[in-house]
């Protein structure tokens, strides 16, 4: 099992759309995917139109007393399988940053969970212990950024945090690019973002994914009419180019 956090502490960059559109990919190469919303504004949760209130979600998994297991707490739902997100998570900070084994409740949930090949995280824009957890039990970061003028704003915040957690928590963990997403390469912005990012990924040990995902009105209507983008519209260019990621990303392990 592979564990991929889709992770920018910037909002509205498109962790939400990067993360849904992958594991709805992954489901429909034939591979067994779960998705996991770890952020608190609960907008994958939304997406896939799961169940919060009154439902076994994310919070009863990490802070409730008497925890749950991810396989508990799975709802089957018309765009696939995802442990929801709960506006109860933003006490998570309270609760976890005061527990010595705190930051490590994900990663213990994540090793009891059998028969799934991926499992992908959306993570909220915000650097808290929740990001941490994620962090702790991944795999591999993907790191969505735009080419607008705050696009990059934070990466080096980001990258120190992952560099510390590589260093003291988790040293299988990997940075499995930089994702240029909501690309409008006919810009001379676009295109000079794009020269500097192939250096600032470098510089972070890692990649410029080689896909970039380009921007369209499908991935708004698609949010909108609570879908992910790729059960929306399969067809248009931000979907397929998310289908070229997957393909990027499983070309190492295949
Ligand atoms: N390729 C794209 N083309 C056009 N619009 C996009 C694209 N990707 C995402 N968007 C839109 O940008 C907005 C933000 O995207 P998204 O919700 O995925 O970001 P986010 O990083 O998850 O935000 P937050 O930090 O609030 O969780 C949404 O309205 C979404 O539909
Ligand atoms: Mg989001």
């Amino acid at each position: 099992m592979e564990t991929i956090v889709v992770a920018n502490q910037k909002g509205g960059i498109g962790k939400t759309t990067t993360a849904t559109a992958l594991v709805s990919i992954l489901e429909s190469k034939g591979k067994k995917a779960l998705l996991i919303d770890a952020d608190q504004q609960g907008n994958s949760t939304d997406t896939y139109k799961a169940e919060v209130e009154g439902a076994a979600t994310l919070y009863d998994v990490l802070l409730e007393e008497d925890r749950i297991s991810l396989e508990e707490a799975i709802q089957e739902t018309e765009n696939g399988k995802i442990v929801a997100s709960d506006p109860l998570l933003r006490k998570a900070d309270e609760v976890l940053n005061n527990d010595v084994e705190g930051l490590y409740r994900l990663q213990d949930a994540l090793e009891e969970l059998k028969g799934y090949d991926y499992v992908v995280i959306d993570t909220a824009p915000a650097m808290n212990s929740i990001l941490h957890n994620c962090l702790i039990a991944a795999d591999k970061v993907i790191i969505p950024v735009t080419a607008d003028r705050y696009g990059l704003q934070g990466l080096a915040q980001l990258n120190d945090t992952i560099t510390a957690v590589k260093k003291r928590q988790n040293k299988n963990l990997k940075v499995a690019g930089l994702l240029l997403v909501k690309y409008n390469g006919r810009t001379l912005l676009g295109r000079e973002v794009k020269e500097s990012l192939e250096k600032i990924a470098s510089e972070m040990d890692t990649k410029l994914f080689k896909t970039t995902i380009r921007e369209s009105t499908k991935a708004k209507e698609a949010q909108a009419m609570r879908k992910t983008l790729i059960k929306y519209a399969p067809n248009c260019t931000t979907a397929l180019d998310y289908v070229d990621l997957v393909d990027e990303l499983l070309g190492g392990n295949e």
